[in-house]
C-alpha cells in the first residue's frame, strides 16, 4: 500500500488524480494547506507526498518528511525552484512532470497577448454593459512584429510556432541554444533592444532571478509588450512598474507573479489586497494578470495525474529507480535521463 499526501489540492486536482485510487494498492489524503514546516506532521504516515508550484519544500521542510520517513517528494508541475533539491540529495528522492502539455502554457501566452493588444478584456466589459464604442480600443497588427522568446525549451518552441503562424518575426536567447533548430539566436541584449513583444520562457535560477529588471527594461523599446508565463521572479515587478508609468512598457501579461505564494490560487474576492504592488499592477489599463492559469487545461491535468502516477510507482516497484527524478550531482541537477537505470542515490 502506498500512501500519499497531495499538498494545495483543488477540486481539479481531485479530479483528475481519482481513477488512480485503487483499494489495497493506493490511498490518496488531499490536503487543501500548502507544505510547510508546521503542515508536514501531516504527512506522517504517508510514503510520498504530491506538491505544486507553491509549496515551499526547504530544507527544514525535506528534514521533517524524512523524519517521518517519507520516500518520495512527487512534484506534480515542471518548474521546481520551490524545492531544494540539493538538500534532498541522499536523503529523499524528487521527481516532478517534465512536460505535460507545452500546448497549454504556449496558447495561454498567446491567448493572454491578442487579449491585451487587442482590448478584448476590454471589448467584453464594454458591450456586455452596451457600450459600442470603439475609442481607445485600437490595437496592432502581428504579423510583421518581431517577438524575442526567451527559453527555447518545450514551451518556448511551441509558442514561436505560434508567433510564426503569425507571420512575426521570431528572435531568441538561450543560455544553452539548440543545434540545428532553425532559431535565430541573438544576445539577450539584442532581443531586448529589437523586440516589440518579449516572451519569458526559461526556468526560474540564481542567474535568471530579475532577469527582466530596470537595465534591461532600459533597453526595450519604447511600447515593448512584456509576456510572462514562466515563473514571477524573472521579473522585478517594481521595475516594470515604473517601466509603465513612464510609458515605456507598453503592455504586460503575467499568469505569474513573484509573491504569488500567498495569493493565487485562491478567491480573495472580498479581502482587502495587502500586496500594494499587485494591486497597483492590476490597476493599470495596459496590465492583465492571470492566476498561474496557464497549464490548466484538460490535457494537462490529466498527462501531469498519469506521470505523476507512473514517477511514484516506477519509484516503488523498480528499487527506487525513476527517469523523472531530480538528481543532483556534482554540483548540478540532472533533470531527465531516459532509460534511466540506476538509482540516483
Ligand atoms: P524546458 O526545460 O523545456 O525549457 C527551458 C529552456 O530554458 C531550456 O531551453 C533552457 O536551456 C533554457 N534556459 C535555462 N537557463 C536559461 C537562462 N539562464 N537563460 C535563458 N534560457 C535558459 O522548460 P519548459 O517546459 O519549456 O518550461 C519553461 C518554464 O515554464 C518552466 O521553467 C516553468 O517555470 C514555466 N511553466 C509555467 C507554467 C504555468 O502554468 N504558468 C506551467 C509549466 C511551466
Amino acid at each position: 500500500m502506498i500512501r500519499i499526501a497531495f499538498f494545495e489540492t483543488k477540486d481539479y486536482d481531485k479530479a483528475s488524480f481519482a481513477q488512480y485510487e485503487k483499494e489495497g494498492e493506493t490511498e490518496f489524503r488531499f490536503l487543501e494547506t500548502k507544505l510547510t514546516e508546521v503542515t508536514a506532521d501531516l504527512a506522517k504516515d504517508c510514503d510520498a507526498v504530491c506538491v505544486f508550484v507553491n509549496d515551499n519544500v526547504n530544507a527544514a521542510v525535506i528534514d521533517k518528511l524524512c523524519e517521518y520517513g517519507v520516500k518520495i517528494i512527487a512534484l506534480r508541475c515542471a518548474g521546481f525552484n520551490n524545492v531544494d533539491v540539493r538538500h534532498a540529495y541522499g536523503k529523499i528522492h524528487v521527481v516532478r512532470v517534465p512536460a505535460y502539455s507545452p500546448y497549454a502554457v504556449a496558447e495561454h501566452t498567446m491567448a493572454l497577448l491578442l487579449t491585451s493588444i487587442r482590448r478584448i478584456h476590454k471589448a467584453y466589459i464594454r458591450t456586455r454593459d452596451f457600450n459600442f464604442s470603439l475609442n481607445g480600443m485600437t490595437g496592432f497588427d502581428l504579423h510583421g512584429k518581431t517577438v524575442g522568446v526567451v527559453g527555447t525549451g518545450r514551451i518556448g518552441r511551441v509558442f514561436i510556432d505560434i508567433c510564426r503562424g503569425f507571420g512575426m518575426n521570431v528572435i531568441a536567447y538561450d543560455a544553452y541554444p539548440a543545434a540545428d533548430s532553425g532559431i535565430d539566436y541573438v544576445t539577450l541584449d539584442e532581443l531586448f533592444e529589437r523586440s516589440d513583444i518579449i516572451s519569458l520562457h526559461c526556468p526560474l535560477t540564481d542567474e535568471t532571478h530579475h532577469m527582466v529588471n530596470a537595465e534591461a527594461i532600459e533597453k526595450m523599446k519604447k511600447g515593448v509588450v512584456i509576456l510572462n508565463t514562466s515563473r514571477g521572479a524573472l521579473i522585478d515587478a517594481d521595475a516594470l512598474l515604473d517601466g509603465i508609468r513612464a510609458r515605456k512598457v507598453g503592455a504586460a501579461c503575467l499568469d505569474v507573479y513573484e509573491e504569488e505564494a500567498e495569493l493565487f490560487f485562491e478567491d480573495r474576492s472580498g479581502h482587502i489586497l495587502n500586496d500594494e504592488r499587485l494591486a497597483r499592477l492590476i490597476s493599470m489599463p495596459n496590465v492583465i494578470v492571470t492566476s498561474h492559469q496557464a497549464f490548466l487545461t484538460n490535457e494537462a491535468l490529466s498527462n501531469i495525474a498519469e506521470t505523476t502516477m507512473n514517477n511514484i510507482r516506477s519509484y516503488f516497484d523498480n528499487d527506487g529507480i525513476c527517469d523523472n527524478e531530480l538528481c543532483y550531482r556534482d554540483g548540478k541537477i540532472d533533470t531527465l535521463k531516459k532509460d534511466r537505470r540506476e538509482r540516483c542515490f
